[in-house]
């Protein structure tokens, strides 16, 4: 698998409502920290994240958390 784009070196700190959202996992969306499609052509493919409730979720961007979707900090390593 190659390396994911770097889309920002900080979570994206969220109040989300109940659904299912699509996380991006190779740093390309322009809709961070969401999907748009920007990983056609890649051997990505985004992950999904379904709440069951609403809930504040801090979502990696740094795309190299070890618990995708959510950061772990990884970030302040990179
Ligand atoms: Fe990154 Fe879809 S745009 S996984």
């Amino acid at each position: 698998m190659p390396e994911p784009a770097i889309a920002a070196k900080q979570p994206a700190v969220l109040e989300l409502d109940p659904g299912v959202y699509w996380w991006c996992r190779c740093g390309r969306s322009n809709t961070q920290p969401f999907c748009d499609g920007s990983h056609k052509g890649t051997e990505f493919t985004p992950m999904e994240l379904k709440l069951e409730e609403r809930r504040r979720v801090a979502l990696c961007c740094c795309k190299h958390t070890g618990t995708p979707p959510i950061c772990d900090g990884t970030h302040k390593g990179l």
